[in-house]
């Protein structure tokens, strides 16, 4: 199958009201696992890539590893460049074969926000891109970020400006949710959601995906979360099972070491791809 349009993975799951997950994928072991946990699943993926990791794989390397994969791939591919303000980096990205981007203005002033997001559309556009935008701020808990803090909640009536104005694929919401490791479980303001949902008829977007439980993201999955994402979990899990192996599973064999990994990561994703009711 060739690499899937993000827009089309979006508008199938907003159909199924139900959400695609997406990854954060580092190397090519964590690529390798989203599209081969996608296909033991039987449900759709999306690839994302942080922007600051392209020192370490680079995004021509990184769009050539995931459309290489999604070719032979027995299920629909996504590839997202994840989190990115700097509108010269995200048109390299483009350049390099990414056909979906996040221009996060989030920590920008409402009217800010809005010029640069609308600005990257118009850029994207050109070359048939996606665009998610960002409305509300998702902090990240290392950086002390307080989660539960209201004032940084997405405001449904403020969402459907942002849409209208900026044309964007996807937004973005802030209802509870922080990357990284939380500190306790998260609480999502699911009616805030629901009333979000209401205002604007564009897929939204559930970042800080790590630690939230199931219950919880089963429920946003009806209720207007048509993408998912997850970082933290999925790359604490590889440092784990790299550990894990070098330290009580080491076998004198070539390659075992990616087997070990590879099938631990593999494994993951399927399990936590089950959470989308869309079986391909
Ligand atoms: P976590 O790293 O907290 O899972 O969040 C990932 C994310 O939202 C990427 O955009």
């Amino acid at each position: 199958m060739a690499l899937e349009k993000v827009r089309d993975l979006l508008a199938s799951a907003r159909r199924a009201n139900t959400s695609v997950i997406a990854f954060d994928a580092c190397d090519y072991n964590t690529v390798y696992a989203c599209v081969k946990g996608a296909e033991m699943a039987r449900r759709p993926v999306i690839v994302m890539l942080y922007p600051t990791m392209r020192s370490l794989f680079s995004f021509s390397a990184f769009s050539g590893a995931v459309k290489d994969l999604a070719r032979e791939a027995s299920v629909p591919v996504g590839l997202h460049l994840d989190h990115c303000s700097e509108p010269d980096v995200i048109l390299s990205a483009i350049r390099d074969g990414f056909t979906s981007v996040m221009a996060d203005g989030s920590a920008l002033p409402f009217e800010e926000n809005a010029a640069f997001t609308k600005s990257v559309v118009d850029m994207a556009g050109v070359f048939g891109a996606d665009v998610e935008g960002e409305l509300g701020h998702v902090g990240q808990t290392a950086a002390g970020y307080d989660y539960d803090n209201k004032d940084a909640f997405t405001r449904p009536e403020e969402a459907a400006v942002f849409v209208e104005r900026t044309g964007v694929t996807s937004l973005a919401v802030a209802f509870g949710s922080c990357h990284g490791v939380y500190k306790s479980a998260p609480s999502l303001d699911l009616e805030r959601l629901r009333e979000i949902d209401r205002t604007v008829n564009i897929p939204l977007v559930l970042h800080g995906g790590s630690g939230i439980p199931a219950g919880q993201l089963e429920k946003a999955f009806t209720m207007g979360i048509n993408k998912f994402n997850v970082g933290t979990e999925f790359f604490l899990l590889n440092s784990r099972l790299t550990h894990e192996y070098h330290t009580g599973h080491y076998v004198e064999k070539p390659f075992a070491d990616l087997e070990y990994i590879r099938s631990g990561l593999c494994e993951y994703v399927a399990g936590k791809l089950r959470l989308c009711a869309l079986r391909v």
